[in-house]
């Protein structure tokens, strides 16, 4: 067996589509040898005798996930281990397998669509009961060109939290700037598809410097005139939104301008007045 092959293992694949599709590519790509794979479990089960020392993935919906574990814990002999990949769930629903495979979780944060691999770069965050069974989970992450990250099973809603409130909270921000543009007589496609872009260009720049260099706009050029411009404006049209409009710029002033403290002051005054 090959150093790579040993420090990562075999593994297996049950359910193949958005996540599974894109894992398996990965796994493929990666040359790591998948001993089976199966969009179900009754198909999963007629490879049953060659998994044993596989680490077995589950990329099902989660919330089949109570109703395979069960099935799989009807199992004469387990897998050595059992993985889910959801962000959401954490590891006690694999509970009922523990006292006989090591199991873990597996989290690629990327949107994926099953017909490619997991884009290269792509965080993984990973538990498990067992230090070994944690650094192949570490290894394999590597392997197929991810981030390993170690997020404990009791950080998981915090970590979940983060990646809902930066990666979809934004689609709500893009609704609210998509109407205001609409108000003022650009069409819904052209001002949504406008919007999108200037809201990756911000993200391009993000992924390359730190938040404090990758910002632009009123805040970042310490324009406290234009801030107080646009809460006149919202405070008499969109009182909601002005709210908004405050508190996430009082976090880009405080929190990632990198500003001096005479400019934070002057765009707190901005953000206070009414
Ligand atoms: N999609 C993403 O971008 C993404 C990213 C990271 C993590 N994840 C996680 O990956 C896991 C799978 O999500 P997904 O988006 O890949 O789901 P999906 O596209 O709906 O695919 C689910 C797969 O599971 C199979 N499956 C096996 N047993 C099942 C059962 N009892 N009920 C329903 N389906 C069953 C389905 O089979 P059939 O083909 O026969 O329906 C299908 O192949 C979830 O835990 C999710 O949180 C997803």
């Amino acid at each position: 067996m090959s150093g790579r092959r040993a420090e990562s293992g075999d593994v297996a694949v049950l359910g193949l589509g958005k996540a599974g599709g894109a894992l398996v590519a990965s796994f493929e790509r990666a040359q790591v040898p998948i001993v089976a794979r199966a969009r179900r479990l009754a198909a999963l089960a007629r490879r049953r005798g060659h998994l044993d020392s596989a680490t077995l993935f589950l990329a099902v919906p989660d919330e089949a996930l109570p109703g395979v574990v069960a099935a799989l814990a009807a199992w004469p002999a387990l897998p050595r281990a059992v993985v889910h990949l959801s962000g959401a769930r954490g590891l006690d629903v694999l509970e009922p397998l523990a006292a006989r495979a090591a199991i873990g979780s597996f989290h690629p944060l990327a949107s994926l669509d099953g017909r490619g691999p997991v884009p290269a770069g792509t965080l993984i965050a990973w538990d498990a009961h067992g230090a070994s069974a944690g650094a192949r989970l570490a290894a394999l992450a590597r392997r197929i060109g991810g981030v390993p990250a170690h997020v404990r099973d009791d950080a998981r809603t915090l970590y979940h939290a983060g990646a809902v409130v930066a990666g979809n909270l934004p689609v709500a921000l893009l609704h609210e700037g998509v109407s205001l543009l609409v108000e003022a007589g650009v069409p819904r496609t052209t001002a949504r598809v406008a919007l999108a872009r200037l809201l990756r260009s911000q993200a391009d720049n993000a992924e390359r410097r730190a938040l404090s260099l990758a910002l632009s706009g009123p805040v970042a050029r310490g324009d406290a005139d234009t801030l107080a411009r646009h809460l006149r404006a919202l405070d008499r049209d969109h009182p909601a939104l002005a709210r908004l409009y405050r508190e996430l710029s009082r976090v880009l002033v405080d929190d990632v301008s990198g500003h001096d403290a005479p400019t934070k002051r002057r765009l707190a005054r901005a953000l206070a007045r009414r």
